[in-house]
């Protein structure tokens, strides 16, 4: 932590920026095993709360991985250093009233909950959803062929593969739990979506 630094507060409080916006934001952050459907999901999600003209953001494990996150691997303390950067990044979008959907396997239950509580002090609202595929399925959609290879051995030392040779923590209290061999896309955000009506952030 740096020294010499001094919290500057803003102007504007949360409560004055949700009126004045008419929207109040909420970190929607999925998690699941790769191939469960987090990207596909999270893609639609936003493609339909902008259609209901909704500030709305995606944040993707993949594409963040290309810029802000590059520097990470795939290494247990690159995974948790990947999730507290995506838990201030998802802050601060949530603070601007944005609808943030998070895609990262976020496979550390500690790393999940630490996004909560980071999300929690500021008095934001945090919803974990749990896109949840067994392997045996994941397996056999395989889209970028990554299974095939970690099983190959191909995926090895600090790139254990996760569901493979490196654990996925499943939550235990997720707001939402979609199982995504039993429902489609379609339904997937519907679930979602009824979850923010009910709520009261759509
Ligand atoms: S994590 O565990 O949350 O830090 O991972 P994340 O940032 O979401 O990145 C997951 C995507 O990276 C690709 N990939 C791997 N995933 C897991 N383990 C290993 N070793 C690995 N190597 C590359 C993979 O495409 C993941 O994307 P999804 O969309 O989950 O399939």
């Amino acid at each position: 932590m740096s020294t010499n630094i001094t919290f500057h507060p803003g102007s504007v409080d949360s409560e004055e920026r949700v009126s004045l916006t008419g929207q109040r934001g909420v970190t929607i952050w999925l998690t699941g095993l790769s191939a469960s459907g987090k990207s596909t999901i999270a893609c639609a999600l936003e493609q339909h709360l902008l259609h209901l003209h909704k500030y709305v953001y995606r944040l993707d494990g993949d594409n963040i991985r290309f810029g802000l996150n590059k520097d990470l691997g795939f290494d247990e303390k690159s995974r948790n250093e990947n999730i507290r950067r995506i838990s201030e990044v998802s802050k601060l979008f949530t603070d601007s009233s944005c609808i943030t959907v998070t895609a990262f396997i976020s496979p550390y239950r500690a790393d999940r909950n630490l996004a909560r509580e980071l999300h929690q002090t500021a008095s934001l609202p945090f919803l974990e959803v749990f896109v949840d595929a067994p392997l045996s399925v994941v397996e056999e959609r395989d889209p970028k062929g990554l299974y095939k290879k970690a099983r190959a051995g191909e995926i090895k030392g600090t790139w254990n593969f996760t569901g493979i040779s490196a654990p996925y923590e499943p939550p235990e209290n997720a707001e939402i739990h979609i199982k995504t061999h039993e429902t489609d896309v379609e339904g997937s955000v519907r679930i979602i979506t009824e979850y923010l009506a009910k709520n009261g952030f759509v």
